[in-house]
């Protein structure tokens, strides 16, 4: 090799001219990779978009009908955007628009490339894209990794044959004997978690309703396949996927049986402890590349993370932050009762975790009107629970309707239930289809949703608490929203402050400061039916100003400014004001 360099020139030319060529190669792929690598962009405070956004959960079958056959549209969502420009949202998840028989209202999908004709078109969709983008409002659609629809080609091929090639994007088993399942795991919808299939013989695992088949994630090339289907829609504009049901991607492939818990539950199977079909270890290496296709769009991931606990929720962020950005911290939700120190615990904990998002109600979940509500000061109480979680540090997501105080209509009779799992398990099981009622956008027929009977029907409440009536109310629940969803977007403190709690054992009154540097926003919230008087001393904080600038309040404390010896509360109140340094 020696010999060759120094005595041949045209061996050397050639080799440096290889030089060149290979330093071209690696420069290639140099800019390729820097191209491939992330986008993400962080703000002089390190943070990045979805941090300061304002999440707004669309339900489009109940948000705006503009065809009139009684379920919402994208161009319904379109027309709609300036009242949530107006609002103050800056990003919208819409809930599953693709092709889908249905069966579980558009999650269970049959083609994740399009969109529904009960929705619209993809050009439809396009609009919607173009005109939320110069509104500056991102777009997030829902990502239904678990399962497909039993009408997506993939399962109609993989159930034509054992030998199909896409048999094992599914989970196919066979059974213990004639009519018996591969074993005990149940469906969360009621009923066995397998089905059989005639045509090979063979038990398909559903964790949702038989029409939902289990995509089987160990299978490579059923990852290539949805990780493309991410990047399709981000080329298309899309800002992030809501993730739904991560926790079930995985299944024990040994099959074992689960642990049977004592009693029944409201399908009137055996409880049972789903150790071996729940969180597997495995999905977060899914969920990690999946996020490294995301940071090459700047796009945010959002978490159906129900998590029993704050380490399980911390895991959905990753060791390195290299999961999810947005896990959702469902434990809030579950904090059932307007608790100060429930609600403190909870908070601390979700910030000792991670980047917090929070949210009060959703599409499978009663609503946050009636959840808290006490009856007598429900819209008091709404306001009340906005001035908490839009005050936080953390990433809010809303879900419609639930800033004019919409209520749950839950149906009365089983018959008129259109939700599956409310027919299966009427009475104990209602199903969900009294937290998904057409928006009220105003007093006319079908509060304004639709010209035609909606799919479903509006509460009695919509006369009342609607878009059209409340803008007009200087105290409606809507013009509270917009005032907080104002300040968090002005204020430095709110957007970019600590969370520092106060007033720790303070059994009625959740108060705390944001801070950022040498501002700070003091949020004090009356928890409790009663009147309260509460004061504070900031100098551990080192604010020696002795009062607050109101910002917004409810109630009594009304003036410009308050003592912080004293501020009185009325019930459920909330006073939110400036304290200098
Ligand atoms: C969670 C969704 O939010 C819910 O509505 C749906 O029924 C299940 N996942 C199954 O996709």
């Amino acid at each position: 090799m020696r010999i060759f360099l120094h005595n041949n020139s045209r061996a050397k030319s050639i080799l440096s001219s290889a030089w060149g060529v290979l330093a071209l190669i690696l420069l290639g792929i140099a800019m390729f990779s820097l191209k491939a690598k992330s986008q993400v962009k962080l703000d002089a405070e390190g943070h990045q978009w979805w941090q300061h956004a304002v999440f707004y959960e669309i339900y489009p079958r109940s948000f705006a009908d503009t065809n009139n056959n009684g379920i919402g549209d994208l161009n319904g969502i379109t027309e709609k955007l300036d009242y949530l420009k107006d609002l103050g949202i800056d990003a919208i998840w819409i809930t599953p628009c693709y092709p889908s028989p249905q069966v579980d209202f558009g999650y269970d999908v049959s083609n994740y490339e399009n969109i529904d004709p009960m929705y619209g078109t993809l050009a439809d969709f396009d609009r919607l894209a173009s005109e939320a983008k110069k509104r500056n409002i991102r777009i997030i659609m829902d990502f239904v990794m678990n399962h497909t629809s039993d009408q997506h080609a993939w399962f109609k091929e993989s159930r034509s044959s054992r030998d199909n090639p896409k048999r094992d994007w599914y989970i196919w088993r066979d059974g213990k004997g004639a009519g018996r399942p591969p074993n005990n795991w149940l469906s969360t919808f009621g009923g066995s978690a397998w089905k059989f299939d005639p045509t090979t013989g063979q038990w398909y695992y559903h964790f949702f309703y038989p029409e939902q088949p289990d995509l089987n994630w160990r299978n490579p090339e059923v990852e290539k396949a949805m990780f493309n289907v991410t990047r399709w829609w981000y080329e298309r504009g899309v800002a992030g996927f809501r993730l739904d049901a991560v926790d079930t991607l995985f299944e024990d492939p040994d099959l074992h049986n689960n642990p049977v818990l004592p009693g029944k539950n409201q399908y009137g199977d055996p409880n049972m402890q789903n150790l071996y079909n729940t969180k597997l270890p495995e999905l977060h290496s899914v969920l990690q590349r999946l996020r490294q296709v995301a940071d090459k769009y700047d796009a945010v991931l959002i978490g159906e993370t129900w998590t029993k606990d704050i380490d399980e929720l911390k895991q959905y962020y990753g060791e390195h932050s290299n999961e999810l950005q947005m896990p959702m911290d469902f434990l809030f939700t579950r904090v059932d009762k307007l608790s100060a120190p429930e609600f403190r615990k909870q908070i601390a904990g979700v910030n000792s975790a991670g980047w917090p998002v929070y949210v009060l109600s959703n599409h499978d979940i009663v609503r946050a009107y009636v959840r808290y509500g006490d009856g007598v000061h429900n819209d008091a109480i709404a306001k009340l629970m906005a001035g908490l979680y839009l005050t936080l540090r953390g990433t809010p997501i809303m879900y419609y309707g639930e800033e004019i105080g919409m209520t749950n209509n839950d149906p009365k009779r089983r018959e008129d239930v259109k939700d599956p799992i409310g027919r299966l398990g009427w009475p104990k099981e209602k199903g969900r289809d009294g937290e998904r009622t057409p928006m009220q956008w105003n007093t006319s027929a079908n509060a304004g949703f639709s010209q035609t009977k909606p799919w479903l029907p509006v509460p009695a409440s919509y006369k009342t608490h609607n878009v059209a009536t409340e803008l007009k109310d200087p105290d409606s629940i809507l013009n509270f929203y917009r005032r907080v969803l104002a300040l968090r977007q002005q204020d430095r403190a709110l957007r970019d402050g600590d969370y520092v709690a106060l007033n720790e054992n303070d059994a009625n009154v959740l108060s705390y400061l944001r801070r950022y540097k040498d501002e700070a926003v003091l949020v004090v919230l009356n928890m409790s039916s009663s009147p309260q008087k509460v004061s504070f001393d900031l100098q551990a904080q080192g604010l020696t100003a002795s009062k607050a600038a109101t910002m917004l309040s409810t109630g009594k404390a009304k003036g410009a400014s308050v003592s912080l010896q004293s501020i009185s509360l009325d019930p459920f109140a909330v006073y939110i004001g400036k304290v200098g340094p």
